[in-house]
């Protein structure tokens, strides 16, 4: 439905807690973009599991009350404010970050956070290329430090940040293995730059990667599910391997002995801790893989905004993913 007059359909969060709390709003008055801001008509908006964790109240980072959740919008420029001069009406445009937040018709964003969005993708792949490719990135070579001829495991291929990583990892020629809940969900990782993926539902897939990577291991690992895989990581590692900690739902046992036999790291990554220069670098990587051709984000499940909670269970709690959720105006 189309925004009439000066308001728009917004989701809005006025206390933390379930999916619930999210409530849609057909009454919220558009924002003017002030200086160096770009207002955009949202054509699509990424879902990722962050928003979940801001929303219940249990992460570290808090918004002031009430907020609109997400930050990787994809649309049209619909006006710039004063001293925007990259940006006009018109123009598509993706972001990776907003002021008002992405859940909703339109959202305003820093002129800074917004980028070109190339007609070789439509509003969705836009929506999908944020936080996932911009965390892959700096998992990969800004705290990874990957180099072209290693070898990485994706843990956790098929989901937003996963395919990115696999993407990625190919066109800068990295060997890449990746895992999936699903035989769709390896598929997809094996058309989209793995040589190799695994189900990590079967009981036995640790074994399956340490057949298939011999005595070496793997150098690197962009963990998703840490809580759950970091012992066995930590076994698949080659001398001097790292494991890249990008996903976390809770604490595990780990035997740090694990560590010395083969000089292993375990490195955290947080992209809100990434400095303007390294987004600028993540941004050209990105935008020159988007021009090559190798940047293109898989879409997964679709919402429309009136099913965002559910969009938020089923991010969460739903398995199989198929690339990256994305919800529609
Ligand atoms: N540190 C940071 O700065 C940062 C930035 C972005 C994201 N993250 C975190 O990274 C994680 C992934 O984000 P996303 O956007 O890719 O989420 P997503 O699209 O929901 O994907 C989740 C992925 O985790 C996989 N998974 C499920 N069970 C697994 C297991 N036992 N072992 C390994 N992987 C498993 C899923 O596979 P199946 O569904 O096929 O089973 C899917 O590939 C989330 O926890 C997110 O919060 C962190």
């Amino acid at each position: 439905m189309a925004a009439t007059r000066n308001v728009m359909r917004a989701v809005r969060v006025f206390e933390f807690g379930g999916p619930e709390v999210l409530k849609l709003q057909s009454d919220v008055l558009i924002p003017d973009p002030k200086e160096n801001q770009v207002l955009i008509k949202v054509h699509a908006c990424g879902v990722n599991p962050v928003e979940t964790y801001i929303r219940s109240g249990n992460y570290a980072r808090k918004p002031a009350l009430p907020y609109t959740p997400g930050s990787d919008v994809a649309g049209v420029v619909e006006s710039v404010g004063e001293h925007v001069t990259a940006f006009k009406k018109g123009d598509r445009v993706f972001t990776i970050a907003t002021i008002s937040g992405g859940y909703a018709d339109y959202a305003v964003a820093a002129a800074n956070k917004v980028f070109p969005l190339s007609d070789k993708l439509d509003f969705r792949q836009g929506a999908a290329i944020g936080v996932p490719y911009f965390t892959a990135y700096r998992a990969l070579f800004q705290k990874g430090c990957a180099k072209a001829g290693e070898s990485v495991l994706v843990h956790g291929a098929s989901g937003g940040v996963g395919i990115a990583a696999c993407q990625i990892a190919r066109a800068c020629g990295l060997k890449v293995l990746g895992t999936a809940g699903t035989e769709e969900g390896m598929n997809m990782v094996l058309r989209n730059g793995a040589d190799q993926a695994f189900n990590h539902r079967e009981a036995n897939y640790i074994d399956k990667i340490k057949e298939y990577t011999g005595m070496g291991g793997v150098d690197i690992i962009i963990e998703m599910l840490s809580n759950v895989n970091l012992a066995a990581d930590l076994q698949l590692l080659n001398y001097r391997g790292r494991v890249m900690i990008v996903g976390c739902r809770g604490s595990i046992e780990i035997n740090p002995r694990d560590t010395m036999s083969k000089e292993s790291s375990i490195i955290g990554v947080g992209l809100f801790l990434a400095t303007e220069e390294e987004k600028h670098e993540c941004a050209t990587a990105l935008l020159d893989g988007i021009e090559a051709g190798w940047l293109k984000p898989v879409v997964g499940s679709e919402y429309p905004l009136e099913k965002v909670a559910k969009a938020h269970e089923d991010i969460i709690h739903g398995g199989g993913a198929r690339g990256k959720m994305v919800l529609l105006p």
